[in-house]
C-alpha cells in the first residue's frame, strides 16, 4: 500500500505510515472537533511539496476559508490560490445529485491521473440531498470512485447526537464506503475537556486501535500528543518553549520546504509556553521531520 504523509503531526505512524494514496478518508466529528483543521492541514502539506489541492466546500465561501486559514497560521494560502495550485469550489447550495453526476465527471476528465489532494468539507449535505438511502449510497459510491481517479481525499462528516453513536445512516454509509475513518471527539474528565482521536478503519494497514489525545496549535494545527503515560510522568515544566523550538528547528529543518519553514518560524513568534503545554519538544521536532521525510509530491 502506497502511503502519503498526512500533514498531521504524529498521525502517520498510527496509520501505518500515512494516508493511502488514491483513497478516501472520512474524518468524523462533532461541531468544533477539528475536522476542517485536519482537512486543511492535509491540503497544506501537499501544496508545500508540490501537490495540487482541491477544496470543495459545502459550508464556507472562499473568503471565510482564507480568513480562518490565516487565523490558524496558514499565512500564504492565497499564494496557492493565485497560482491556481489550490482550487476552491464553492458547492454551497448546489444540486448535489447534479454536481456529483454531471459536474464531477467533467472535472475528473480534466484532472484524471493527477495526484491532487482533495477535501470535501463537509460531506453531510451531499448525503442529506437524498432521503432514499440507496440513492445516498449510490451517489457517494460514484463520488468516491470519481475522486479516486484524481488523487487522495479527505471528506469530513458531521457527527450529530450522542458522541460515538455512529450508527445513523448519514454516518454509517460513508464509513462503509471510505477506505479510512478517523473519529475526532471531545472527552470530558472532571472539569476539563480534552480532544482525542481514534482510527476506526484504515484499509490494508496495521493501524492504531486506541484513542490518542491531540491538541490544536496555531500554525501547526492538529498535533497528536505523545503517549499519555510519558506525559503523566513528565511533570516538569519547560520555559521559553517557542525559543527552544526555534533553535532546535534552525539546525534540523534544512530539508523541509521553504514555505513550511517560514510558516513554522512565523507561527512560533506568536506562540507562548501555554500553547505547548503537555507537548514534548523533541517529539514535536521529530514529528515535523517525519511528516516531511518523504519526497512525495504531486508530480
Ligand atoms: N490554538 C488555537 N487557535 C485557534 N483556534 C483553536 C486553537 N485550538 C483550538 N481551536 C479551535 O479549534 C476548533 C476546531 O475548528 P474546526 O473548524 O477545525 O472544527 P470543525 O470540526 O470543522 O467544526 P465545524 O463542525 O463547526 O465545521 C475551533 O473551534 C477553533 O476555535
Ligand atoms: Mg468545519
Amino acid at each position: 500500500m502506497e502511503k502519503i504523509k498526512s500533514g498531521v503531526i504524529g498521525i502517520n505512524s498510527l496509520l501505518d505510515g500515512g494516508v493511502n494514496r488514491n483513497s478516501v478518508t472520512t474524518v468524523i466529528g462533532a461541531a468544533g472537533s477539528g475536522k476542517t483543521t485536519f482537512a486543511t492541514q492535509f491540503l497544506r502539506r501537499g501544496l508545500e511539496t508540490g501537490y495540487d489541492g482541491l477544496f470543495i466546500s459545502l459550508d464556507e465561501n472562499r473568503e471565510q476559508l482564507i480568513t480562518e486559514a490565516k487565523e490558524m497560521g496558514w499565512y500564504n494560502i492565497e499564494d496557492y490560490m493565485d497560482a491556481e495550485s489550490l482550487i476552491f469550489i464553492d458547492a454551497n447550495g448546489k444540486n448535489f445529485s447534479e454536481f456529483v453526476r454531471e459536474e464531477m465527471p467533467n472535472f475528473v476528465d480534466e484532472w484524471e491521473g493527477s495526484n491532487t489532494r482533495i477535501v470535501i468539507d463537509p460531506l453531510t449535505p451531499i448525503i442529506w440531498a437524498n432521503e432514499n438511502r440507496y440513492t445516498q449510497r449510490e451517489l457517494l459510491m460514484l463520488l468516491f470512485k470519481e475522486i479516486k481517479k484524481i488523487g487522495t481525499s479527505i471528506c469530513t462528516l458531521e457527527e450529530h447526537g450522542i458522541t460515538g453513536d455512529l450508527s445513523g445512516q448519514e454516518t454509517f454509509i460513508p464509513m462503509y464506503l471510505a477506505d479510512s475513518v478517523v473519529h475526532l471527539r471531545f472527552v470530558r474528565n472532571n472539569s476539563t475537556t480534552q480532544r482525542e482521536l481514534e482510527i476506526l478503519k484504515c484499509r490494508n494497514s496495521k493501524h492504531s486501535n486506541r484513542s490518542h489525545y491531540f491538541r490544536i496549535i496555531r500554525g501547526f494545527g492538529i498535533i497528536i500528543e505523545s503517549n499519555p503515560d510519558s506525559r503523566s510522568k513528565n511533570k516538569k515544566t519547560t520555559k521559553n518553549i517557542p525559543k527552544i523550538l526555534k533553535a532546535n528547528l534552525e539546525d534540523r529543518l534544512e530539508g523541509i520546504p521553504k514555505a513550511a519553514k517560514e510558516r513554522i518560524h512565523k507561527s512560533l513568534e506568536r506562540l507562548t509556553d501555554k500553547d505547548f503545554e503537555k507537548i514534548d519538544i523533541s517529539y514535536l521536532v521529530e514529528g515535523i521531520l517525519e511528516d516531511y521525510s518523504e519526497e512525495d509530491s504531486g508530480s
